[in-house]
């Protein structure tokens, strides 16, 4: 493929709409150069398989643009992350999560009445249809919340319809999951549920439905919300990465956005994505029962026959640093020093990270600690178990997989998504009956 430009020198500014050329077989395509706002390229191959009958090969996805999106922009390389243009740094240091929600789903922070408004909606509808507790009941001691988070959000669709107004089955669905999160927490510890209270905040509504008990009165600490508030934050977009592909994959075939979203919660689950905050604590806490000698995980790490990977490092997108993971790195320090908790864990991954940043094989290879290196330090420091923490980061993703949700339906170019194939199998052959097989 040439680029009309060439040379492998930087591009002259273009002259004309930019092209690139595909010869395949002496036949040559001219592909349409699509630009985003913050000078991302992509070669437009909506013809190709028309034109010349091949289709692209992208195992796993990381060079194919999927959609083109305004919601969030990330550059890996420069460990930039914006949500609707405003730089996550900021929104962590000054945003509250309600606003974001806002941000994300409608594209612009909310001013004072509708925050006011859209703060009162999430309160409430926080409330579960009585029948709903009964779901609960039917779980096994010690079933994994998650398989209680996805199940009961794509319940949800049985409650309320589809016909209903979208923005009220939006804020239904963001006011619902922290009570449904908080009841499968409940219902693993075998303690009553706690409804939520309406006077409480997002953040504090949640971990008082988590951490309170009827028996006796129950103060959230502040410290504990607000931490919660700024790693909801960090988790809440992060443009086209598994489970928001999922939400956008399955609502594409015009599922409603409870069976989206649940289908997305199922995609989080995995320790290569939102379940690695989960695989990073169990990491540590073997390697503290093995005497803190991490420098042996790192060497096995490197093993590649030993199948273990540090969790908790690498990206697919972030080549220098993942943002999220520096500003958890300095939260977890404050807030176990302000709580005057002492966590080895937290050493430990320290020290963990310090080896790995200065080994060959994690520097060439550009792995550093993600977001969920130092998340799962801070919920421990919180009261939250390890079995919880992906359901956090699910319940910091929903503004990002609704506002994606929603920008899917209303993009006028969304087809099914329905990727290609290069079939590798058999060729034609022909039926044996079972006695000449
Ligand atoms: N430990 C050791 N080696 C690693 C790690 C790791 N955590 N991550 C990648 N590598 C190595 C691979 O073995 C590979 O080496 P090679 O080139 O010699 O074969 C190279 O680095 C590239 O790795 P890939 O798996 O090809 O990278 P990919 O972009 O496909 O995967 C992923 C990214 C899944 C995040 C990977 O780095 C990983 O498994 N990390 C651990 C799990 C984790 O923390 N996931 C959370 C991701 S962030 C999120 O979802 C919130």
């Amino acid at each position: 493929m040439s680029q009309q430009t060439t040379n492998g020198a930087a591009p002259s500014a273009p002259t004309g709409p930019r092209v690139a050329r595909l010869i395949l077989d002496g036949r040559e395509l001219e592909l349409p150069v699509v630009i985003g706002s913050e000078g991302e390229t992509g070669l437009d191959i909506m013809q190709l398989r028309a034109k010349t009958g091949a289709i692209t090969l992208d195992q796993g996805y990381g060079n194919t643009g999927a959609c083109e999106s305004s919601i969030t922009f990330i550059d890996g390389e420069r460990g930039i992350l914006r949500y609707r243009g405003y730089p996550i740094e900021e929104l962590a240091e000054k945003a509250d999560f309600v606003e974001v929600c806002h941000l994300l789903i409608y594209g612009e922070l909310p001013n004072a009445k509708e925050l006011a408004d859209f703060t009162s909606r999430l309160t409430r509808h926080t409330l579960l249809h009585e029948d709903m507790k009964k779901f609960f009941e039917g779980y096994p001691g010690g079933a994994h919340p998650m398989a209680m988070l996805s199940a009961m959000v794509a319940s949800l669709s049985a409650y309320y319809s589809e016909d209903d107004e979208l923005d009220l089955n939006i804020v239904r669905l963001l006011a619902k999951a922290i009570t449904i999160a908080a009841f499968s927490y409940k219902k693993n510890i075998g303690q009553p549920f706690m409804y939520p209270r309406n006077e409480l905040s997002y953040c504090a509504n949640f971990l008082h439905m988590m951490h309170a008990v009827p028996a006796e009165p129950f103060t959230v600490n502040p410290v504990f919300a607000r931490v919660l508030n700024l790693l909801l934050i960090l988790h809440a977009d992060h443009e086209q990465n598994c489970s928001t592909s999922t939400v956008r994959m399955v609502g594409s075939s015009q599922a409603n956005l409870f069976a989206s979203i649940a289908a997305g919660i199922c995609a989080l689950w995995g320790p290569l994505h939102g379940g690695a905050n989960q695989a990073v604590i169990e990491m540590l806490e073997t390697i503290r029962q093995d005497g803190s000698n991490y420098k042996k995980y790192v060497e096995m790490a490197k093993d590649k026959d030993s199948g273990f990977r540090l969790m908790g490092f690498g990206h697919r997108v972030y080549k220098n640093f993942d943002p999220r993971a520096s500003i958890l790195k300095k939260a977890a320090a404050e807030v176990l020093g302000q709580l005057g908790i002492q966590d080895p864990l937290l050493d430990i991954a320290k020290a963990l990270e310090e080896v790995a940043l200065h080994d060959e094989f994690f520097v060439s290879r550009k792995l550093y600690p993600n977001v969920d290196f130092y998340s799962g330090v801070i919920y421990r420091a919180m009261g939250i178990p390890t079995n919880m923490f992906t359901v956090m980061f699910a319940l910091g993703r929903l503004p990002g997989w609704i506002a994606h949700w929603r920008e899917m339906r209303d993009d006028p170019k969304t087809r099914i998504n329905r990727p290609r194939q290069i079939y590798t199998g058999a060729t034609e052959r022909a039926y044996k009956p079972v006695s000449e097989r």
